[in-house]
């Protein structure tokens, strides 16, 4: 015979559900995320093709195209790494590239706001940023030595590389808007 539930049980439900609100309020606020614009050194800019992340020259109407950069630290690192997590379209889609002997770069629906809280299983979101000569580097916290990279050619997706060399491009320009 299901009745209704205790006062006290109702009362405790209504307790935990402020005290959550509360946290996720809490957390939010501590979550600011920024927004940068990024392109490589060869002045490509990012956008979404076939739903992949490719740089190119955008001209014109194109220049619309471009993604923003939706970023936020990694409390988690030694902050000297500038560790980052990096996503697109107001933090809705991140970067992720899990460890792997050869390892791929994808695009994970996610909230960027809930990462920096997820603990170990997002780990793969992390890149630690590198500053030289007034551009970035980024390479995967779960990959060591593996660097965020676009291809020489325009309109390749993005995509992890140990180095530049002809093909590759591993510097970029990284501002906020
Ligand atoms: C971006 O996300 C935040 C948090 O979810 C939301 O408050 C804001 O309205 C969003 N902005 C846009 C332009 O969608
Ligand atoms: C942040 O770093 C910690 C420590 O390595 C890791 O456990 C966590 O998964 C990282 N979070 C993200 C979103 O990468």
């Amino acid at each position: 015979m299901a009745g209704p539930p205790p006062p006290c049980a109702t009362l405790l439900v209504f307790t935990l559900l402020f005290l959550c609100t509360e946290a996720e309020g809490f957390a939010a606020l501590q979550t600011k995320v920024f927004k940068y614009r990024i392109w490589d050194m060869d002045q490509k800019l990012l956008y979404l093709r076939n739903d992949q992340l490719v740089a190119g020259h955008l001209q014109g109407a194109n220049a619309a195209l471009e993604e923003k950069v939706f970023w936020v630290p990694n409390r988690s690192f030694a902050q000297a790494r500038q560790p980052v997590i990096l996503g697109i379209q107001n933090g809705t889609r991140c970067l992720a590239s899990p460890a792997a002997p050869r390892p791929t770069l994808r695009l994970e629906d996610t909230d960027i706001r809930a990462l920096p809280r997820a603990g170990d299983a997002s780990a793969p979101f992390t890149f630690f940023r590198s500053y030289k000569d007034g551009m970035w580097r980024f390479e995967s916290a779960a990959n060591p030595g593996w660097f965020l990279c676009t291809s020489a050619r325009a309109h390749e997706p993005l995509g992890l590389a140990r180095g530049p060399d002809a093909t590759r491009v591993l510097d970029f320009y990284f501002q906020l808007c």
